[in-house]
């Protein structure tokens, strides 16, 4: 691997360093003949613009929890990005999305079969770098996937269930992106060899960095703009049931919430718009950012006993940016 310095610690050069090391990575799969003809496939997403949180936060919470070396967790770094993308790869599968990270979807250009092997194959280097490390480590990698599992396979069973809990979209949040976000951090915290309060500082503070972070996806689902690489309203199409809904849902009575059930039950593109207006009648938008400053609030709670450092630094500013992309 070639990337091997960070200059100086600032998130952009911790994802500069990270960038440098997936390019690599690449470029060493894309001259093996027998990586070529499915990296080939697989470049475009892996290159594709991601904000690279999970691998970023591998760096940062390893260091945070006392390490020493940034490359000894460059290939848990790797692992996080690679199961990630796998995970979207197939999630736009199920999603039947058209657009991810501002290109179009595996699925959509080369079809869906194309697209499960080729997430396939980056879940397999995924772990290939994940278990690198001792069992323990390993353990949680698999824990991670199995947690993304299961949240997808809970949301659909929710699909279109107009009497979707919280408590049920917590449950789902925390399998898909909440417990990866905690067990990247909390790995990272191993490797680094930290105490037991650390690792579980770190790991806490992922969890609930992950609720926030999966919030806000939700949230720009609706009302986000363009930059963030997928189209609005997809939720909404497939019959996520969202918090922004599942709250709405519960303020809305009489001819409002007949309206908002139609508009969930009939929509289409055209819809997004009057689907917006009801929510924000609800006050779904206002109650989901207080949902989203609460967790990072906590997130930040978490981590302050840590020693004082750049990266805990950057563990705030992080979570602080995740918080301003609805602004
Ligand atoms: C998308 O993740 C899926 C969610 C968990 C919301 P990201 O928003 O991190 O996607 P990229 O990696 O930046 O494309
Ligand atoms: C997150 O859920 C997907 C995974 C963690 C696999 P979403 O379905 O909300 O992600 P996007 O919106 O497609 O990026
Ligand atoms: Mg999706
Ligand atoms: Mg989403």
């Amino acid at each position: 691997m070639e990337a091997e310095n960070i200059e100086s610690m600032t998130l952009d050069s911790v994802k500069n360093f990270v960038e440098e090391a997936i390019e690599d990575l690449v470029l060493e799969k894309i001259s093996s003949p027998l990586d070529r003809p499915v990296m080939s496939i697989a470049r475009d997403v892996l290159l594709g613009g991601g904000k690279r949180y999970r691998p970023i936060l591998a760096i940062l919470a390893y260091k945070a929890a006392g390490g020493k070396d940034h490359r000894e967790v460059l290939d848990l770094a790797l692992s996080s990005e690679l199961i990630h993308t796998a995970t979207l790869v197939h999630d736009d599968v199920y999603d039947q999305s058209k657009m991810r990270r501002g290109k179009p979807t595996i699925h959509t250009t080369h079809g869906i079969s194309h697209a499960i092997i080729s997430g396939d194959y980056l879940f397999a280097l995924g772990f290939e770098f994940g278990a690198k490390y001792d069992e323990r480590v390993t353990g949680k990698v698999r824990d991670k996937c199995a947690g993304i599992a299961s949240g997808e396979i809970r949301q659909f069973e929710h699909i279109h269930d107009l009497n979707t809990s919280p408590e049920d979209y917590y449950e789902i949040i925390d399998g898909k992106t909440a417990g990866p976000f905690a067990y990247g951090c909390s790995s990272a915290a191993m490797i680094a060899g930290s105490n037991e309060e650390i690792f579980n500082a770190l790991e806490s503070y992922g969890m609930e960095l992950g609720r926030a972070f999966q919030l806000v996806d939700d949230i720009l689902d609706l009302i986000g703009d363009d930059l963030i690489g997928k189209p609005r309203g997809t939720d909404v199409h497939e019959g996520k049931m969202t918090l922004p809904i599942i709250y709405a849902l519960t303020m809305l009575h009489g001819t409002d919430r007949e309206h908002l059930k139609d508009v969930l039950t009939n929509f289409g593109d055209d819809r997004l718009h009057e689907l917006v207006e009801l929510l924000e009648r609800a006050g779904s938008f206002e109650y989901g950012k207080l949902l989203v400053s609460n967790h990072v609030e906590r997130a930040l709670a978490h981590i302050e006993t840590l020693p004082a450092s750049d990266e805990k630094d950057l563990l705030r500013e992080i979570a602080m940016i995740s918080e301003s992309r609805t602004n």
